[in-house]
Protein backbone atom coordinates (compact mmCIF):
# COMPACT_ATOMS: atom_id res chain seq x y z
CA UNK A 1 0.00 0.00 0.00
CA UNK A 2 1.25 3.45 -0.69
CA UNK A 3 2.09 5.81 1.99
CA UNK A 4 -0.23 8.19 0.14
CA UNK A 5 -3.45 5.98 1.30
CA UNK A 6 -5.29 8.31 2.88
CA UNK A 7 -3.35 11.29 3.20
CA UNK A 8 -4.83 14.71 2.03
CA UNK A 9 -2.66 16.26 -0.38
CA UNK A 10 -3.24 19.86 -1.99
CA UNK A 11 -1.88 20.35 -5.12
CA UNK A 12 -1.11 23.91 -6.24
CA UNK A 13 -0.96 23.80 -9.69
CA UNK A 14 0.65 27.51 -11.52
CA UNK A 15 0.53 28.58 -14.55
CA UNK A 16 3.43 27.21 -16.71
CA UNK A 17 2.71 24.43 -19.70
CA UNK A 18 3.71 22.01 -17.43
CA UNK A 19 0.21 22.56 -15.91
CA UNK A 20 -1.23 19.62 -18.04
CA UNK A 21 1.24 17.44 -16.64
CA UNK A 22 -0.47 17.96 -12.79
CA UNK A 23 -3.97 16.34 -14.76
CA UNK A 24 -2.31 12.69 -14.43
CA UNK A 25 -0.28 13.59 -11.12
CA UNK A 26 -4.18 14.01 -9.78
CA UNK A 27 -5.35 10.81 -11.17
CA UNK A 28 -2.38 8.51 -9.92
CA UNK A 29 -2.49 10.43 -6.54
CA UNK A 30 -5.97 9.66 -5.91
CA UNK A 31 -4.84 5.90 -7.50
CA UNK A 32 -2.49 5.52 -4.60
CA UNK A 33 -5.59 6.25 -2.29
CA UNK A 34 -4.88 9.91 -1.74
CA UNK A 35 -7.53 12.70 -1.30
CA UNK A 36 -6.96 15.41 -3.28
CA UNK A 37 -7.66 19.12 -3.59
CA UNK A 38 -6.44 21.28 -6.27
CA UNK A 39 -5.70 25.03 -5.51
CA UNK A 40 -4.95 27.05 -9.49
CA UNK A 41 -3.27 30.41 -10.11
CA UNK A 42 -4.97 33.15 -11.85
CA UNK A 43 -2.18 32.03 -14.83
CA UNK A 44 -3.00 28.24 -14.45
CA UNK A 45 -6.27 28.45 -15.98
CA UNK A 46 -4.80 30.18 -18.79
CA UNK A 47 -3.26 26.20 -19.57
CA UNK A 48 -6.03 24.18 -18.02
CA UNK A 49 -9.71 24.72 -17.05
CA UNK A 50 -10.27 24.24 -13.71
CA UNK A 51 -13.44 22.00 -14.42
CA UNK A 52 -10.50 19.91 -15.70
CA UNK A 53 -9.30 19.23 -11.89
CA UNK A 54 -12.80 19.15 -10.48
CA UNK A 55 -13.26 16.00 -12.79
CA UNK A 56 -10.42 14.36 -11.54
CA UNK A 57 -9.80 14.77 -7.74
CA UNK A 58 -13.67 14.62 -7.81
CA UNK A 59 -13.51 18.25 -5.18
CA UNK A 60 -14.22 21.71 -5.95
CA UNK A 61 -11.12 23.80 -7.36
CA UNK A 62 -10.23 26.61 -5.44
CA UNK A 63 -8.18 29.85 -6.96
CA UNK A 64 -9.38 33.25 -5.49
CA UNK A 65 -8.55 34.49 -1.96
CA UNK A 66 -11.82 36.57 -1.71
CA UNK A 67 -14.16 33.58 -2.72
CA UNK A 68 -17.32 34.17 -0.27
CA UNK A 69 -18.75 30.90 -1.00
CA UNK A 70 -15.67 28.60 -0.55
CA UNK A 71 -15.04 31.04 2.51
CA UNK A 72 -18.59 30.10 3.65
CA UNK A 73 -17.81 26.02 3.71
CA UNK A 74 -13.93 25.66 3.56
CA UNK A 75 -12.06 28.61 4.25
CA UNK A 76 -8.57 28.86 3.09
CA UNK A 77 -7.12 28.62 7.04
CA UNK A 78 -9.49 25.77 7.24
CA UNK A 79 -8.05 24.35 3.98
CA UNK A 80 -4.41 25.19 5.07
CA UNK A 81 -4.97 23.30 8.29
CA UNK A 82 -6.52 20.16 6.27
CA UNK A 83 -3.62 19.90 4.26
CA UNK A 84 -1.19 16.84 5.16
CA UNK A 85 0.96 17.78 2.41
CA UNK A 86 1.73 20.95 -0.30
CA UNK A 87 2.57 19.56 -3.46
CA UNK A 88 2.95 22.63 -5.89
CA UNK A 89 3.44 21.31 -9.34
CA UNK A 90 4.01 22.73 -11.29
CA UNK A 91 5.88 25.51 -9.80
CA UNK A 92 7.02 28.68 -12.03
CA UNK A 93 9.77 30.84 -11.38
CA UNK A 94 7.17 33.78 -10.13
CA UNK A 95 5.95 31.40 -8.01
CA UNK A 96 9.07 30.56 -6.32
CA UNK A 97 9.76 34.20 -6.15
CA UNK A 98 7.42 34.74 -4.30
CA UNK A 99 6.98 31.89 -2.13
CA UNK A 100 10.99 32.92 -1.12
CA UNK A 101 9.61 36.32 0.07
CA UNK A 102 6.98 35.21 1.97
CA UNK A 103 4.16 36.85 -0.32
CA UNK A 104 0.18 36.18 0.31
CA UNK A 105 -0.86 37.58 -2.80
CA UNK A 106 -3.04 35.04 -4.01
CA UNK A 107 -4.36 31.82 -2.65
CA UNK A 108 -1.77 29.36 -2.97
CA UNK A 109 0.69 31.65 -1.56
CA UNK A 110 -0.96 32.67 1.17
CA UNK A 111 -2.00 29.26 1.78
CA UNK A 112 1.43 27.73 1.67
CA UNK A 113 2.11 30.42 4.58
CA UNK A 114 -0.91 29.52 6.51
CA UNK A 115 -0.13 25.56 6.49
CA UNK A 116 2.33 24.32 8.53
CA UNK A 117 2.31 20.11 6.65
CA UNK A 118 5.23 19.56 4.76
CA UNK A 119 5.59 21.71 1.33
CA UNK A 120 7.07 20.37 -1.78
CA UNK A 121 7.77 22.22 -5.09
CA UNK A 122 8.42 21.04 -8.44
CA UNK A 123 10.02 23.54 -10.31
CA UNK A 124 9.26 24.05 -14.38
CA UNK A 125 10.60 26.30 -16.76
CA UNK A 126 13.04 27.48 -19.03
CA UNK A 127 16.31 26.31 -18.78
CA UNK A 128 18.12 29.96 -18.58
CA UNK A 129 14.97 31.06 -15.97
CA UNK A 130 16.07 27.74 -13.54
CA UNK A 131 19.73 29.20 -14.04
CA UNK A 132 19.41 32.66 -13.79
CA UNK A 133 21.25 33.48 -10.41
CA UNK A 134 17.79 35.15 -9.30
CA UNK A 135 15.95 31.95 -9.15
CA UNK A 136 19.00 30.12 -7.83
CA UNK A 137 18.63 31.99 -4.73
CA UNK A 138 15.14 31.55 -4.22
CA UNK A 139 15.67 28.09 -4.65
CA UNK A 140 18.39 28.18 -1.68
CA UNK A 141 16.39 29.90 0.17
CA UNK A 142 13.39 27.99 -0.09
CA UNK A 143 15.63 24.66 0.60
CA UNK A 144 16.97 26.45 3.90
CA UNK A 145 13.61 26.84 5.26
CA UNK A 146 13.01 23.27 4.97
CA UNK A 147 10.90 23.11 1.33
CA UNK A 148 11.22 20.29 -0.09
CA UNK A 149 12.69 20.91 -4.01
CA UNK A 150 11.37 18.19 -6.34
CA UNK A 151 13.91 17.95 -9.67
CA UNK A 152 13.42 20.32 -11.58
CA UNK A 153 14.88 17.50 -14.37
CA UNK A 154 16.85 17.84 -17.48
CA UNK A 155 16.08 17.22 -21.19
CA UNK A 156 13.75 18.85 -23.78
CA UNK A 157 11.58 21.75 -23.00
CA UNK A 158 8.33 23.10 -24.52
CA UNK A 159 10.09 26.12 -25.63
CA UNK A 160 12.48 23.99 -27.63
CA UNK A 161 15.35 24.42 -26.04
CA UNK A 162 16.95 21.41 -24.26
CA UNK A 163 18.47 22.01 -20.38
CA UNK A 164 17.40 21.78 -16.68
CA UNK A 165 13.91 23.04 -15.65
CA UNK A 166 11.79 20.62 -17.02
CA UNK A 167 9.11 19.17 -14.15
CA UNK A 168 9.97 15.63 -13.18
CA UNK A 169 7.48 13.25 -14.05
CA UNK A 170 4.51 11.86 -12.44
CA UNK A 171 6.21 8.44 -11.08
CA UNK A 172 9.19 10.56 -9.72
CA UNK A 173 7.05 13.42 -7.83
CA UNK A 174 4.99 10.68 -6.39
CA UNK A 175 7.64 8.78 -4.94
CA UNK A 176 9.12 12.23 -3.70
CA UNK A 177 6.07 12.43 -1.96
CA UNK A 178 5.46 9.07 -0.40
CA UNK A 179 9.21 9.58 0.67
CA UNK A 180 7.68 12.06 3.07
CA UNK A 181 5.12 9.65 4.46
CA UNK A 182 6.81 6.56 4.16
CA UNK A 183 8.73 7.51 8.08
CA UNK A 184 11.93 7.32 6.20
CA UNK A 185 13.06 10.49 6.60
CA UNK A 186 16.98 9.10 7.36
CA UNK A 187 16.79 6.17 4.94
CA UNK A 188 19.91 5.47 3.37
CA UNK A 189 21.94 7.37 6.24
CA UNK A 190 23.99 5.73 8.76
CA UNK A 191 23.67 8.26 11.87
CA UNK A 192 26.12 7.69 14.95
CA UNK A 193 24.73 8.83 18.29
CA UNK A 194 26.60 8.92 21.73
CA UNK A 195 24.33 7.96 24.88
CA UNK A 196 24.65 8.40 28.67
CA UNK A 197 27.30 9.50 31.00
CA UNK A 198 31.08 8.64 31.00
CA UNK A 199 32.79 7.38 34.05
CA UNK A 200 36.62 8.14 34.82
CA UNK A 201 38.57 6.04 37.28
CA UNK A 202 39.74 7.73 40.22
CA UNK A 203 41.55 4.37 41.90
CA UNK A 204 39.86 0.46 41.09
CA UNK A 205 36.94 1.25 42.75
CA UNK A 206 35.65 4.84 42.18
CA UNK A 207 35.24 6.88 39.26
CA UNK A 208 33.83 10.68 38.49
CA UNK A 209 30.37 10.49 36.65
CA UNK A 210 27.25 12.48 36.62
CA UNK A 211 23.78 12.03 36.53
CA UNK A 212 23.20 11.23 32.51
CA UNK A 213 20.55 8.09 32.21
CA UNK A 214 21.08 7.87 28.59
CA UNK A 215 17.12 7.67 27.73
CA UNK A 216 17.40 10.85 25.34
CA UNK A 217 20.46 9.08 23.11
CA UNK A 218 18.58 6.11 23.32
CA UNK A 219 15.35 7.56 22.37
CA UNK A 220 17.21 9.79 19.54
CA UNK A 221 18.82 6.02 18.75
CA UNK A 222 16.00 4.50 18.43
CA UNK A 223 13.76 7.42 17.12
CA UNK A 224 16.44 7.44 13.94
CA UNK A 225 16.11 4.09 13.75
CA UNK A 226 12.46 4.28 12.61
CA UNK A 227 13.27 6.99 10.24
CA UNK A 228 15.02 4.53 8.53
CA UNK A 229 18.51 4.92 9.49
CA UNK A 230 21.30 2.71 10.22
CA UNK A 231 22.15 3.54 13.82
CA UNK A 232 25.40 3.22 15.53
CA UNK A 233 25.04 3.61 19.43
CA UNK A 234 28.56 4.40 21.28
CA UNK A 235 27.41 4.53 24.74
CA UNK A 236 28.09 5.19 28.20
CA UNK A 237 27.40 2.84 31.11
CA UNK A 238 23.80 3.20 31.55
CA UNK A 239 20.52 0.62 33.43
CA UNK A 240 19.05 0.18 29.92
CA UNK A 241 18.68 -2.47 27.37
CA UNK A 242 20.46 -1.90 24.31
CA UNK A 243 17.91 -1.26 21.24
CA UNK A 244 16.77 -3.70 18.79
CA UNK A 245 18.08 -3.43 15.30
CA UNK A 246 20.85 -1.01 16.39
CA UNK A 247 24.66 -1.39 16.62
CA UNK A 248 25.71 -0.74 20.56
CA UNK A 249 29.31 -0.07 21.34
CA UNK A 250 29.95 0.09 25.13
CA UNK A 251 32.43 2.31 26.58
CA UNK A 252 33.43 3.88 30.29
CA UNK A 253 35.91 6.62 29.47
CA UNK A 254 35.24 9.99 27.63
CA UNK A 255 38.88 9.19 25.78
CA UNK A 256 37.30 5.51 25.20
CA UNK A 257 33.67 7.05 23.75
CA UNK A 258 36.69 9.49 21.74
CA UNK A 259 38.22 7.02 20.05
CA UNK A 260 35.40 4.98 18.93
CA UNK A 261 33.35 7.98 17.70
CA UNK A 262 36.69 9.06 15.36
CA UNK A 263 37.17 5.91 13.98
CA UNK A 264 33.73 5.85 13.07
CA UNK A 265 33.05 9.32 12.11
CA UNK A 266 34.13 9.01 8.47
CA UNK A 267 31.42 6.45 7.40
CA UNK A 268 28.56 8.01 8.30
CA UNK A 269 26.35 10.92 7.58
CA UNK A 270 24.74 12.02 10.92
CA UNK A 271 26.51 12.17 14.10
CA UNK A 272 24.30 13.39 17.07
CA UNK A 273 26.31 13.82 20.55
CA UNK A 274 23.84 13.15 23.40
CA UNK A 275 25.92 11.75 26.10
CA UNK A 276 27.14 13.45 28.99
CA UNK A 277 30.86 13.40 28.44
CA UNK A 278 32.93 14.27 31.07
CA UNK A 279 34.49 17.00 31.20
CA UNK A 280 37.32 16.22 33.11
CA UNK A 281 39.46 12.69 34.57
CA UNK A 282 41.73 12.01 37.04
CA UNK A 283 45.22 13.07 35.96
CA UNK A 284 46.82 9.70 37.36
CA UNK A 285 44.67 7.03 37.88
CA UNK A 286 45.14 5.27 41.58
CA UNK A 287 46.45 1.72 41.05
CA UNK A 288 45.37 1.07 44.79
CA UNK A 289 42.42 2.13 46.53
CA UNK A 290 42.91 5.72 47.85
CA UNK A 291 43.04 5.67 51.54
CA UNK A 292 41.15 8.00 53.65
CA UNK A 293 43.60 9.83 56.01
CA UNK A 294 42.65 13.01 58.15
CA UNK A 295 43.11 16.31 56.39
CA UNK A 296 41.52 17.18 52.76
CA UNK A 297 42.13 15.51 49.81
CA UNK A 298 43.17 16.50 46.70
CA UNK A 299 42.58 15.31 42.83
CA UNK A 300 44.32 16.58 40.61
CA UNK A 301 42.44 16.55 37.13
CA UNK A 302 43.01 17.25 33.43
CA UNK A 303 40.52 17.79 30.63
CA UNK A 304 38.70 15.19 28.39
CA UNK A 305 39.00 15.67 24.75
CA UNK A 306 35.70 17.10 23.84
CA UNK A 307 34.32 14.60 20.94
CA UNK A 308 31.51 16.60 19.53
CA UNK A 309 34.31 19.72 18.50
CA UNK A 310 36.64 17.06 17.38
CA UNK A 311 33.78 15.58 14.68
CA UNK A 312 33.11 19.21 13.91
CA UNK A 313 36.37 19.64 13.18
CA UNK A 314 36.36 17.41 10.48
CA UNK A 315 37.45 18.37 6.76
CA UNK A 316 34.60 15.91 5.77
CA UNK A 317 32.31 15.99 9.00
CA UNK A 318 28.80 14.74 9.13
CA UNK A 319 25.69 16.66 9.80
CA UNK A 320 26.74 17.63 13.50
CA UNK A 321 24.33 17.87 16.36
CA UNK A 322 25.13 18.65 19.94
CA UNK A 323 22.97 18.70 22.67
CA UNK A 324 23.60 21.53 25.24
CA UNK A 325 22.82 21.19 28.92
CA UNK A 326 22.34 24.39 30.92
CA UNK A 327 21.20 25.79 34.37
CA UNK A 328 20.72 29.40 32.80
CA UNK A 329 20.68 31.41 29.93
CA UNK A 330 19.93 28.54 27.86
CA UNK A 331 19.52 29.78 24.78
CA UNK A 332 22.34 32.03 24.67
CA UNK A 333 24.55 29.69 26.06
CA UNK A 334 23.67 27.57 23.73
CA UNK A 335 23.73 29.28 20.56
CA UNK A 336 27.20 30.42 21.88
CA UNK A 337 28.30 26.62 22.30
CA UNK A 338 27.00 26.09 18.38
CA UNK A 339 28.99 29.14 16.75
CA UNK A 340 32.21 27.90 19.26
CA UNK A 341 31.88 24.20 18.72
CA UNK A 342 30.86 24.63 14.57
CA UNK A 343 27.93 22.69 15.04
CA UNK A 344 24.74 22.54 12.61
CA UNK A 345 22.56 21.94 15.22
CA UNK A 346 22.38 22.08 18.77
CA UNK A 347 19.62 20.68 21.38
CA UNK A 348 19.50 23.02 24.55
CA UNK A 349 17.76 21.46 27.78
CA UNK A 350 17.43 23.33 31.18
CA UNK A 351 18.67 21.43 33.62
CA UNK A 352 18.35 23.79 36.37
CA UNK A 353 17.00 21.97 39.37
CA UNK A 354 17.93 18.59 38.39
CA UNK A 355 15.55 18.45 34.98
CA UNK A 356 16.26 16.82 32.20
CA UNK A 357 17.99 13.99 33.68
CA UNK A 358 16.89 10.68 34.33
CA UNK A 359 13.37 11.80 34.05
CA UNK A 360 11.29 10.27 31.04
CA UNK A 361 10.32 13.62 29.55
CA UNK A 362 12.40 16.99 29.08
CA UNK A 363 11.65 19.95 26.77
CA UNK A 364 14.26 21.45 23.96
CA UNK A 365 14.93 23.98 22.01
CA UNK A 366 16.52 23.52 18.89
CA UNK A 367 19.03 25.56 17.63
CA UNK A 368 20.82 26.49 14.11
CA UNK A 369 22.97 28.93 12.11
CA UNK A 370 20.25 31.45 11.22
CA UNK A 371 17.38 29.66 13.26
CA UNK A 372 15.74 27.54 15.88
CA UNK A 373 12.28 26.17 16.96
CA UNK A 374 10.91 24.54 20.34
CA UNK A 375 9.99 21.35 21.27
CA UNK A 376 7.14 21.68 24.36
CA UNK A 377 7.66 19.19 27.13
CA UNK A 378 6.66 15.58 26.15
CA UNK A 379 8.14 12.19 26.78
CA UNK A 380 11.65 11.62 25.52
CA UNK A 381 10.75 8.81 23.33
CA UNK A 382 8.27 11.64 21.52
CA UNK A 383 10.82 14.09 21.73
CA UNK A 384 13.70 12.05 20.01
CA UNK A 385 10.98 11.25 17.18
CA UNK A 386 9.99 15.48 16.31
CA UNK A 387 14.37 16.31 16.82
CA UNK A 388 15.04 13.63 14.13
CA UNK A 389 12.40 15.00 11.98
CA UNK A 390 13.89 18.22 12.51
CA UNK A 391 17.25 17.15 11.83
CA UNK A 392 16.53 15.45 8.15
CA UNK A 393 14.95 19.08 7.27
CA UNK A 394 17.85 20.54 8.18
CA UNK A 395 20.10 17.67 6.75
CA UNK A 396 18.05 18.83 3.93
CA UNK A 397 18.34 22.44 3.76
CA UNK A 398 22.13 22.41 4.88
CA UNK A 399 22.56 19.89 1.55
CA UNK A 400 20.61 22.63 -0.49
CA UNK A 401 23.18 25.23 0.95
CA UNK A 402 26.14 23.51 0.25
CA UNK A 403 25.86 21.38 -2.97
CA UNK A 404 23.26 24.08 -4.57
CA UNK A 405 20.42 23.71 -6.20
CA UNK A 406 22.40 21.73 -9.27
CA UNK A 407 22.01 18.35 -6.48
CA UNK A 408 18.06 19.20 -5.84
CA UNK A 409 17.17 18.75 -1.95
CA UNK A 410 15.05 15.86 -2.56
CA UNK A 411 13.61 13.97 0.01
O1 LIG B 1 30.52 21.99 26.21
P1 LIG B 1 29.46 21.08 26.72
O2 LIG B 1 30.00 19.93 27.51
O3 LIG B 1 28.31 21.75 27.43
O4 LIG B 1 28.80 20.49 25.39
C1 LIG B 1 27.82 19.49 25.43
C2 LIG B 1 27.84 18.74 24.14
O5 LIG B 1 29.19 18.37 23.84
C3 LIG B 1 27.08 17.43 24.22
O6 LIG B 1 26.57 17.18 22.92
C4 LIG B 1 28.15 16.42 24.58
O7 LIG B 1 27.81 15.12 24.13
C5 LIG B 1 29.34 16.97 23.86
N1 LIG B 1 30.64 16.73 24.53
C6 LIG B 1 31.56 15.89 23.96
N2 LIG B 1 32.79 15.72 24.54
C7 LIG B 1 33.10 16.36 25.67
C8 LIG B 1 32.16 17.22 26.27
C9 LIG B 1 30.93 17.39 25.67
O8 LIG B 1 31.27 15.30 22.91
N3 LIG B 1 34.27 16.16 26.22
Amino acid sequence: MSSLAQKRILLGVTGGIAAYKACELTRRLRDAGAEVRVVMTRAATEFVTPLTFQALSGQPVRGTLFDPEAEAGMDHIALARWADAILVAPATADFLARLAHGRADDLLTTLCLASEAPLCVAPAMNRAMWAHPATRANADTLCARGVHLLGPGEGSQACGETGEGRMLETPELLAGLEALFAGGSLAGLHVLVTAGPTREPLDPVRYLSNRSSGKMGYAVARAAREAGARVTLVTGPTALAPPEGIECIPVETAAEMHEVVLSRSAQVQVFIAAAAVADYRAAAVSTHKIKKSAGHLQLGLERNPDILAAVAALADRPFTVGFAAETRDLERNARTKLMKKGLDLIAANDVSGGRGFDADDNALALLWPGGGTKLPRQPKEQLARQLVRVISERLRADQGSKFKVQRGCNP
